[in-house]
């Protein structure tokens, strides 16, 4: 399995043990990578998911298929986990060359019902667990770099919707992955200089994340067809991304669901006024107004009535 567009590479994907980073890493070893398949086995809202790791079974279905898989069952959003990660590719395979940070669960609440427990594990596994194993994979290939070695390093992120528009009763998980856009941008200005590209995609695909409270829009047609909410359908890019044929491609944000993909632009400046000395607030506030109605509106909040 070495003719694809990913032969002869190393890939991790955290929480690919169901869900959209299962297809992620089938896709992977269907185009030539080795992959190590990382996931903890939580339930969706984190919490103990019991014996062994679903991660067994991806490796299984990979090595099946003839590909060559590792597990590693680590919890990524601590040191030891996002180490022992990178580690594991190391030390199986002898090398790695793109992350994809895909771990995650919800714990969705309005915020007045928000509980500072539900904020914490929210923003942990996923913003920390995006930084630490994009810290420790970056660590290595900034060593390899630095040993005269070539580096075409690839990491992707996955931000949400949430994360783009702000999402109703997801205000931990929508702060998180805005987050998460945030520290993709950094990261790819960071670490170009040592041949490390860094982007993100919002996905959307029926997963046990979504089949259940968006049941209509995530069901599979009845009489065959396109699956569209399928979510191998959104795994094609991640390859791209996580390859060498992406190079150039960095800091970028992707929307990725069923046949379609879309850019996202992110903040810029829109209508602006300068008086060139401090406005009253009263002046301020006038300016803004007029500002106001000649800026393009927000894109709705999802769940937003
Ligand atoms: N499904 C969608 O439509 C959708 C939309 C936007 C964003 N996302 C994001 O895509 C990613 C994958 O979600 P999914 O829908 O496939 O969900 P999923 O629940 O099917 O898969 C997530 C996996 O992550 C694992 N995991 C959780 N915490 C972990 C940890 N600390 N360490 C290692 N593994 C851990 C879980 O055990 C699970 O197998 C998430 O980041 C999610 O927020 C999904």
């Amino acid at each position: 399995m070495t003719d694809g567009i990913c032969g002869g590479r190393v890939v991790a994907v955290t929480g690919a043990g169901r869900g959209l980073g299962r297809a992620h890493a089938l896709a992977f070893a269907a185009e030539g990578a080795r992959v190590v398949v990382n996931d903890l086995g939580v339930g969706l809202d984190g919490t103990p998911g019991g014996a062994g790791s679903p991660a067994e079974e991806v490796a299984a279905e990979i090595r099946a298929a003839g590909g060559e898989a590792a597990v590693h069952a680590g919890d990524i959003a601590t040191a030891d986990g996002a180490a022992t990660l990178v580690a594991t590719a190391l030390e199986t395979f002898g090398r790695l060359d793109a992350l994809v940070n895909n771990a995650g669960f919800l714990r969705d609440r309005m915020l007045v019902n928000l509980d500072e427990d539900d904020w914490d594990a929210v923003m942990r596994v996923h913003l920390k667990g995006h930084f630490l194993p994009l810290k420790h994979a970056a660590a290595h290939w900034r060593a390899e770099a630095k040993a005269g070695r070539t580096v075409a390093a690839r990491v992707v992120n996955t931000s949400s919707g949430a994360g783009l528009l702000g999402s109703v009763g997801q205000g931990n998980y929508s702060a998180a992955k805005a987050g998460i856009l945030g520290l993709t941008v950094v990261a790819a200005a960071e670490m170009g200089r040592y041949g490390v590209q860094v982007n993100a995609i919002a996905p959307a695909a029926r997963t046990r994340m979504t089949e259940e409270a968006f049941a209509q829009t995530m069901a599979a047609p009845e009489e065959g067809g396109f699956d569209a909410m399928a979510p191998e359908n959104v795994s094609p890019l991640v390859v791209w991304l996580g390859s060498d044929a992406s190079a150039g491609v960095t800091g970028r944000v992707f929307e990725a669901e069923a046949g379609r993909i879309t850019v996202m632009e992110g903040w810029r400046p829109g209508p602006t006024a300068d008086k060139g000395a401090r406005w009253s607030p009263r002046e301020a506030g006038e300016a803004a107004q007029k500002l106001l109605a000649e800026a393009e509106p927000p894109g709705a909040v999802y769940g937003a009535s």
